[in-house]
């Protein structure tokens, strides 16, 4: 097989540059480990900033965003008994944030890439990446059983925080700059109705915060140590601690509901540089996390995908190579 830009994982930052590309008219494939069913289905973020609503408009996949999507244009501060109320439209001209599940975004994605002629082979494990110094790099993937490959003439490493694009940088090229906080945030999805306001909460017991994933499901969460494990965690300890935290002491305003998901994640930012090597150019969590305080999750691949697109379409038409020389610096300015 042979393509311009292959494209290995079909994450937010995979098929939003998959579909930027598609509407240049640059050939590409996109490659993903896993079945459609499961990504579309994989909850994870779902805080979308203005940025990433505004390119899913020009992207012609906001349809159902604009109709399920709730726009938040307020939160609350809570500490001390008191509360803050923050009108985010007044202070960043009409920018506001718009909660949307990031399997929703996959899901719009992918449809609009599958009824556009566009390719996505799904339950196909890039395995190797080769000839990345070469102007012919090669993908190498294993697909029902059978080993294949890909060539072209970028590859965009998309794949994750666990992928194979990042390790096939050569250690003496890359600088890692790894922190981890001293702690974590037990989050939990529960079928119950969500505050109105997002909510954060400053307490000495830790910070909670109280956010949601759609009219009827809630996403909160409660500071907990980095190793704390979520047997740790029983439900009505969850309840106890979020009712406090958030000063809902009656117990009148947070609703409890039944509890679908439970996990902590580490505190933990990873940054590695440079975000390209060869003819291979990194974006989103393949190249950095972010701890989720900032709700970046699903943002900062979406910013990666904006800046990349933009050199890789420049290059492509016209062969020019001065976008993506920029690449890695214009986007590592922003850590
Ligand atoms: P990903 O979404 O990870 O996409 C990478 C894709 O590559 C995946 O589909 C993967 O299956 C595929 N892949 C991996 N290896 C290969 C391979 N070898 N071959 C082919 N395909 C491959 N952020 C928040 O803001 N709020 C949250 O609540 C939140 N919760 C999260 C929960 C979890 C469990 C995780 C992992 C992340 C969470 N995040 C959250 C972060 C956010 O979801 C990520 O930052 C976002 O998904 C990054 O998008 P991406 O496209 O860069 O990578
Ligand atoms: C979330 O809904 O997951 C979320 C919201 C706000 C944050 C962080 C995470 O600051």
């Amino acid at each position: 097989m042979r393509t311009q830009v292959g494209i290995v994982g079909a994450g937010p930052a995979g098929l939003f540059l998959s579909l930027l590309l598609q509407r240049a008219g640059i050939d590409c494939v996109v490659l993903e480990s896993r079945s459609r069913e499961y990504v579309e289905n994989r909850v994870r973020a779902g805080v979308l900033e203005q940025g990433t609503v505004d390119l899913m408009d020009e992207l012609g996949v906001a349809e159902r965003l604009r109709h399920e999507g709730m726009p938040d244009p307020r939160l609350d501060i809570r500490f001390n008994g008191n509360i803050i109320h923050i009108d985010l439209p007044i202070l960043t001209p009409g920018r506001i944030v718009t909660v949307y599940g990031q399997q929703e975004v996959v899901k719009d994605l992918i449809a609009a890439r599958l009824q556009r002629g566009g390719e996505i082979l799904f339950e196909a494990e890039a395995t190797a990446l080769s000839g990345l110094d070469t102007s012919k790099p090669t993908i190498h993937f294993k697909r029902a059983g059978k080993d294949e490959t890909i060539e072209c003439d970028i590859v965009a490493g998309c794949d994750g925080f666990h992928g194979v694009c990042r390790p096939a940088i050569p250690d003496s090229v890359l600088t890692v700059y790894d922190r981890e906080f001293p702690f974590g945030w037990l989050g939990i999805l529960s079928q119950s109705k969500p505050f109105p306001e997002m909510s954060y909460a400053n307490h000495e017991r830790g910070f909670a915060l109280a956010s949601r994933r759609s009219p009827r499901l809630s996403r909160l969460y409660v500071q907990c140590t980095p190793d704390d494990d979520v047997a740790n965690w029983p439900d009505a300890r969850i309840w106890d601690e979020l009712h406090v935290r958030l000063d809902d002491m009656d117990r009148t305003e947070l609703e409890e509901g039944r509890i679908l998901q439970k996990a902590i994640t580490p505190c933990r930012s990873f940054v590695s540089a440079p975000m390209q090597c060869g003819r291979l150019y990194l974006a989103g969590d393949a190249s950095h996390i972010v701890p989720p305080t900032g709700a970046k999750g699903l943002n900062l691949p979406v910013a990666d995908i904006r800046v990349l697109s933009r050199a890789l379409i420049e290059f492509v038409r016209s062969g020019a190579t001065a976008g993506l020389d920029r690449y890695s610096d214009v986007f590592l300015k922003r850590f």
